[in-house]
């Protein structure tokens, strides 16, 4: 049995996918568990929309058509990141893009590589089941925190399972068609997507193993 600890240390974003589907009951009981996750007040504020099969062929079909218009994508709801992001920050983002694109070999000057890459989020990188995860507009910072421990739990649960996973950001800017497409009610934002489904051990890009600050860096411990 995976102990909670081997979960949170063995759990990686994973953008490589074995061809095997996910069935229906596992991902059912994944939900069900992850539902247990804490919220302020209890108000439970996720919302999950789950695509396989025909369903998730179809919409990549809707995604590439407007990928085709909006290469850049189709605005946001919501800011990303802020301009003004501190130096500690952007470092930390920049290597990680680095590191990412070197388990590939994609060089910095390799703009077109990278751009390809990327896109590969708009095909959840063949991934055999596209998840969304969304909230109800009237919603601000507590209930958006709610809805990252639920994602956490989600994750790690599928851990657990052999199953690997991306959360994926990248899908709030293609809001319009994912909100069309899931015919998500008006009061509801999409936040993010994720990638599920087994790992693919070998491909290269699933060698990438983040790196992490170390405690002293970002904990004030008073009185121990
Ligand atoms: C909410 C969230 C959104 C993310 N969005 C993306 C994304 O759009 N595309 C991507 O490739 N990785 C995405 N990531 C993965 C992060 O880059 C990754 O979590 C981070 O580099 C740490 O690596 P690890 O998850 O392997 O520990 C996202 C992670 C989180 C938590």
């Amino acid at each position: 049995m995976t102990t909670v600890t081997q979960a949170v240390l063995e759990r990686r974003s994973t953008r490589a996918f074995l061809d095997k589907p996910v069935e229906r009951s596992t991902l059912v009981s994944l939900l069900q568990t992850a539902g247990r996750s804490p919220s302020g007040s209890n108000l439970q504020p996720w919302f999950v929309d789950a695509l396989t099969g025909d369903e998730l062929a179809a919409f990549l079909g809707e995604v590439k058509k407007s990928m085709a218009v909006n290469q850049r994508g189709e605005g946001s709801e919501y800011t990303l990141y802020p301009d003004d992001m501190a130096e500690e920050y952007r470092s930390r983002r920049f290597r990680c893009g680095e590191d990412m694109y070197a388990t590939i070999g994609v060089e910095r000057e390799n703009k077109m590589g990278r751009i390809m890459q990327f896109a590969r989020n708009f095909e959840f990188f063949d991934a055999p089941v596209g998840l969304f995860f969304s909230i109800n507009r009237s919603f601000e910072q507590p209930q958006w925190a709610h809805l990252g421990m639920f994602m956490q739990s989600f994750m790690l649960l599928a851990h657990e399972q052999g199953l690997a996973t991306c959360p994926q950001e990248a899908w709030s800017a293609m809001y319009k068609t994912v909100s069309r497409f899931l015919q998500l009610p008006e009061d509801r934002i999409l936040y993010c997507g994720m990638a599920l489904g087994y790992p693919n051990p070998e491909a290269p890009i699933n060698s990438l193993v983040t790196e992490r600050e170390s405690v002293k860096n970002f904990a004030t411990l008073r009185g121990f």
